[in-house]
């Protein structure tokens, strides 16, 4: 397989930068999705994700990988949640916050819920971006499964979803505090000024350059004093080089 070649066209084609990725782990997994189609060379696979749009689709999906639960890690998100109510909240009730491939929505209407709860007034910002267009629209939806809502607590359960043949609608009010827009993390421009960055479970798939270059880029979009929000394998052991400091184990806070 000329992985160079089709790392190219996916490129030019399909917009997304495979160089970034872990190539060993990439190439693996692409591997193993080729066999299973039935396809061997480079040639072979281009020249169908060219014609067929299903096959297309299940490319993107096998690259972006866009598994997600409300409130992922719920002790972790209760520190969040903490450090919302004792500083980020106490100097200003209206937040800019950006979760960052935020996949089926979960985690920007989480983050939704507790400012809803903790500053029910306030005319929030909250970015909500991800570069899959297919799973912009599920987000937008706001429709999910039982496994997805787990972590959801009782009274949050309560009050923000419905129950409905078996699956869970997210409340429109908290459906209308989030905008929703397709952005590559690797391409694309950052908006500025963020109170708080929720980027989860992505960067893991990138090369150490390229996430280097992320949490650089993160940096220079928070205000003083704001906090990134990482994913529990994740931890950032050069945070200072980005200007950051320990906020709680998965938590940096902007110098
Ligand atoms: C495993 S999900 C993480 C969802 C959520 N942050 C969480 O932790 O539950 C990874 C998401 O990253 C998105 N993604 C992959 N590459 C990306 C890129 N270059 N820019 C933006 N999003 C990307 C995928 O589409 C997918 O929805």
């Amino acid at each position: 397989m000329d992985f160079e070649k089709f790392e190219a066209w996916v490129l030019k084609d399909i917009g997304i930068n495979l160089s970034a990725y872990k190539s060993n782990q990439l190439h693996r997994r692409i591997s193993s999705l080729m066999t299973r189609i039935g396809v061997t060379t480079a040639d072979e696979y281009i020249a169908l994700l060219k014609r067929d749009l299903s096959e297309r689709q299940r490319f993107l999906d096998f690259i972006t990988i866009n598994v997600s639960e409300f409130f992922r890690n719920p002790e972790m998100f209760d520190e969040l949640s903490k450090l919302m109510k004792s500083e980020v909240l106490k100097n200003n009730k209206n937040l800019r916050v950006w979760s960052a491939a935020c996949s089926i929505g979960a985690e920007p209407y989480s983050l939704a819920m507790i400012l809803d709860d903790y500053a029910p007034k306030s005319r929030s910002y909250l970015l909500a971006t991800d570069i899959d267009n297919t799973i912009i629209n599920k987000a937008k939806m706001g429709e999910y499964s039982n496994s997805e809502v787990r972590n959801v607590k009782k009274d949050y359960m309560n009050k923000y979803f419905t129950l409905k043949n078996d699956k869970y609608f997210i409340d429109n009010k908290i459906k209308n505090m989030v905008t929703f827009k397709k952005h590559d993390l690797i391409l694309d421009r950052y908006e500025n000024d963020f109170d708080i960055i929720v980027c989860r479970n992505v960067v893991i798939y990138f090369n150490t350059d390229i996430k280097n270059e992320i949490y650089k880029k993160f940096s220079n979009s928070l205000k003083s004093g704001g906090l990134l929000f990482v994913g529990a394998t994740e931890s950032i052991y050069n945070y200072k080089e980005y200007g950051f400091e320990k906020a709680s184990t998965f938590i940096y806070r902007k110098l």
